[in-house]
C-alpha cells in the first residue's frame, strides 16, 4: 500500500471478484434488453471500464458530468450539469453508473432529471455505498460494498484530484488532508 494510506479496504483482487459478479448479475437482468449505461465523470471511470467488460450483452455508454456548487451549498442538492449525454434515453434501459453514492444529493438529482427524459427504465449501479452520510434516500440496484464513514481514495475516488489511479480502495491517512491547513 501506498504510505499516504492508514489500511487498505478492499484489494484489487477482492473489487475485481465483486465487479466481476455484479457483472453477471446485470448480464442476466438485461439479457434481451437494449442496455444503456451512463458513467458520472470522473469518479466512476475506472468502475465501469472494468464493470462494461464484465457484461456479456452489447451494450451502448455515455457520460454524464456533474459539479456541485461547492462543499457549503451541497447540503443544499443544487446540482450543475457540465457535461450532459450525446444522446436522447427516450425508451432505452438506461444504467446509472456511480463509484460512491454518500449524501445520495448527486444521485437524487441525476434520477429525477434523467426520468424526466422518458427511458425505457432506469436502475443505479454504484461500486461503494456509504449509508452513514445519507441526507436524502436514494434506490441502489446493484451495489459493491458498504463503506464505513471514512476518507477512501482510490480505484476512482480521489483526494484534491490524486489516487484514482490506485487498483485498490485504502483509508487515507489523515496527516495528508491536515498537511495544507
Ligand atoms: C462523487 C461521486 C458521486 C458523488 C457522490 O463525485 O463520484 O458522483 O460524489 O456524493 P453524494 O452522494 O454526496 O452526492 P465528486 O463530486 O467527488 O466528483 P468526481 O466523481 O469527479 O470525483
Amino acid at each position: 500500500m501506498h504510505p499516504d494510506g492508514e489500511r487498505v479496504l478492499f484489494t484489487r483482487e477482492q473489487i475485481q471478484s465483486r465487479v466481476a459478479g455484479m457483472g453477471a448479475e446485470i448480464s442476466r437482468d438485461y439479457r434481451d434488453k437494449d442496455l444503456l449505461i451512463i458513467g458520472i465523470l470522473k469518479g466512476a471511470v475506472i468502475f465501469m471500464s472494468d464493470l462494461v467488460r464484465n457484461i456479456k450483452v452489447p451494450l451502448c455508454f455515455d457520460f454524464m458530468a456533474i459539479s456541485s456548487y461547492g462543499a457549503s451549498t451541497k447540503s443544499s442538492g443544487v446540482v450543475r450539469i457540465l457535461k450532459d449525454l450525446d444522446r436522447p434515453i427516450e425508451n432505452r434501459h438506461a444504467l446509472i453508473v456511480e463509484d460512491i453514492v454518500d449524501t445520495g444529493l448527486t444521485l437524487n438529482y441525476l434520477v429525477d432529471n434523467l426520468k424526466a427524459r422518458g427511458p425505457a427504465s432506469l436502475r443505479v449501479c454504484t461500486l461503494l455505498d456509504k449509508p452513514a452520510s445519507r441526507i436524502v434516500p436514494v434506490e441502489i440496484n446493484y451495489n459493491g460494498f458498504i463503506v464505513p464513514n471514512e476518507f477512501i481514495v482510490g480505484y476512482g475516488l480521489d483526494y484534491d484530484g490524486r489516487y484514482r489511479n490506485f487498483p485498490y480502495i485504502m483509508v487515507l491517512n489523515r496527516k495528508v488532508y491536515e498537511r495544507g491547513k
